[in-house]
C-alpha cells in the first residue's frame, strides 16, 4: 500500500469530473486500499479518487467511530433522497475549514463494490452527508461551492497563501 498526495483547493484538477469504472480489477483494487490507507492517515472520514489525481468516480468512506469499517463505492449514484439538514463539512483538500452545508438527510445509493458487484445501501446523518460530499467531488463540486462568494474567496486567498510556505 501507499500514501498518495492529496491536492489541495484551488488546484485546478480538483474541478475535473470523473469518468466511471468500466471494469473493477486488481489495480482499481489497489487504488481502493491506496485512498483508504491515505484517508486513514489524514485523518479524515472521506475521499474520493479525484483528490488523489484520479480522475474515476470512485470513493472510499469511514464515518465509523472506531476507524474499522471501510466502504468502498465505485460508480456512485444517489437514487432516492428525503428530508434537507444542516452539516458542518470540512474536506481533506480545504484542510482547516469547516462550514455549514445544506445536504438531503436520507439518501438511497446504488454502486459496485470492491469486487464489481451491483449493491444498494440507504444512509443517513453523517453517513449521507459524507456520500454526497464525496460523489459532489466527482463531479468536480467542493463544498465551497455551497459558501457565499464573500466567504468562498476568503477561503482561496487563505489556501493559496498556505501553500506559499509549505514544502
Ligand atoms: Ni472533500
Amino acid at each position: 500500500m501507499a500514501l498518495l498526495h492529496i491536492l489541495h483547493y484551488p488546484d485546478p484538477r480538483l474541478r475535473l469530473v470523473s469518468t466511471p469504472v468500466t471494469a473493477v480489477d486488481d489495480a482499481i483494487r489497489q487504488l481502493l486500499d491506496d485512498m483508504l490507507e491515505t484517508m486513514y492517515a489524514a485523518p479524515g472520514i472521506g475521499l474520493a479518487a479525484p483528490q488523489v489525481d484520479v480522475t474515476k468516480r470512485i470513493i472510499v468512506i469511514d464515518t465509523s467511530s472506531k476507524g474499522d469499517a471501510p466502504l468502498c463505492l465505485i460508480n456512485p449514484e444517489i437514487v432516492s433522497h428525503e428530508g434537507v439538514g444542516m452539516f458542518e463539512e470540512g474536506c481533506l483538500s480545504v484542510p482547516g475549514f469547516h462550514e455549514n452545508v445544506e445536504r438531503a438527510q436520507q439518501i438511497k445509493v446504488r454502486g459496485l463494490d470492491r469486487d464489481g458487484q451491483p449493491f444498494e445501501l440507504e444512509a443517513e446523518g453523517l453517513l449521507a452527508v459524507c456520500i454526497q460530499h464525496e460523489i459532489d467531488h466527482l463531479d468536480g463540486k467542493l463544498f465551497v461551492d455551497y459558501l457565499s462568494e464573500i466567504k468562498r474567496n476568503r477561503i482561496q486567498k487563505k489556501m493559496e497563501k498556505q501553500r506559499r510556505f509549505s514544502m
